[in-house]
């Protein structure tokens, strides 16, 4: 059973990833260490490339890594078999996809209830808490409608209130404000940063947005494949980047 002593909520170990073989092989991740905190808020920033969506979907269990080890809540993802896997991420981990990734034939409302409908929630209940979540992220009154007659910045509040519905303990963001204005950039991260203030939780978010660097309490910076630095922000005794 899980053994989470450390209160680690993430905790990766010598984690690598090549896609493809021989001469068109793309060395991807090259040995990334890198753990999240229960409680935290820890952001990942770095350059176009440098591997960050695919350490996200390792951690996220929706893509094999080749070596390494990757704990979640003190639970191995590399001794887990497939529905096993399936079933851990269906209860513990929410995803927001840099592409939103939402269903087009189901309207708003649908979309958010979906990871309650499969963890077993009657489709009433689902929707009222869908509902809810809808207004949160600023999308009150918008239930109805289908993805397709939303703004880029509403189709990705409404895969944001998807991935936090069912409220799991970790929630995986790849860049969950690159559609929204300022405003809305700020309300999303207060909901985050409440989100992971909770007993047991933490998020995890890939960012090129300089806007909410201050929302982060840690801050890992990848370079080529590699976890470069990581820096305290909130709480920490330093704003500028410290070798890992
Ligand atoms: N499915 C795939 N097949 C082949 N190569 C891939 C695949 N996914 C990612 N890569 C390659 O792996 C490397 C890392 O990609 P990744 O998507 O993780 O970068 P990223 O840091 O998220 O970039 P961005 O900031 O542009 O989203 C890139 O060279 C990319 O081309
Ligand atoms: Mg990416």
């Amino acid at each position: 059973m899980a053994d989470n002593k450390n209160n680690y909520a993430v905790h990766v170990r010598d984690v690598s990833k090549t896609f493809g073989v021989g001469a068109t092989a793309v060395p991807a991740l090259k040995g990334v260490n890198f753990d999240a905190r229960e409680g935290e808020l820890l952001m990942i920033v770095g350059p176009s490339g440098c591997g960050k969506t695919t350490l996200l979907s390792a951690i996220a269990g929706t893509l094999q890594f080749d070596t390494g080890e990757i704990d979640v809540f003190g639970s191995a993802l590399q001794k887990m078999s497939k529905n096993e896997n399936s079933a851990f991420r269906r209860q513990n981990i929410g995803f927001i996809f840099q592409e939103f990734h939402l269903i087009p034939t189901l309207n708003a409302v649908e979309n958010v209830s979906v990871p309650l409908l499969i963890n077993g929630v009657s489709r009433a209940v689902a929707e009222r808490k869908a509902h809810a979540l809808l207004a949160q992220v600023g999308l009150e009154g918008r239930g109805h409608e289908s993805p397709l007659n939303l703004s880029g910045g509403q189709q990705q509040r409404v895969a944001i209130a998807r991935a936090l519905v069912h409220e799991p303990r970790l929630i995986i963001c790849d860049e969950p404000t690159s559609a929204l204005d300022k405003e809305n950039g700020a309300r999303i991260m207060e909901l985050l940063r409440q989100v992971a203030r909770a007993p047991g939780r933490c998020v995890v978010v890939v960012t090129h947005d300089n806007r909410i660097f201050h929302h982060a309490d840690r801050m890992t910076e990848m370079e080529d494949g590699r976890v470069a630095r990581v820096a305290e922000i909130n709480g920490g005794h330093s704003s500028s980047f410290i070798p890992n």
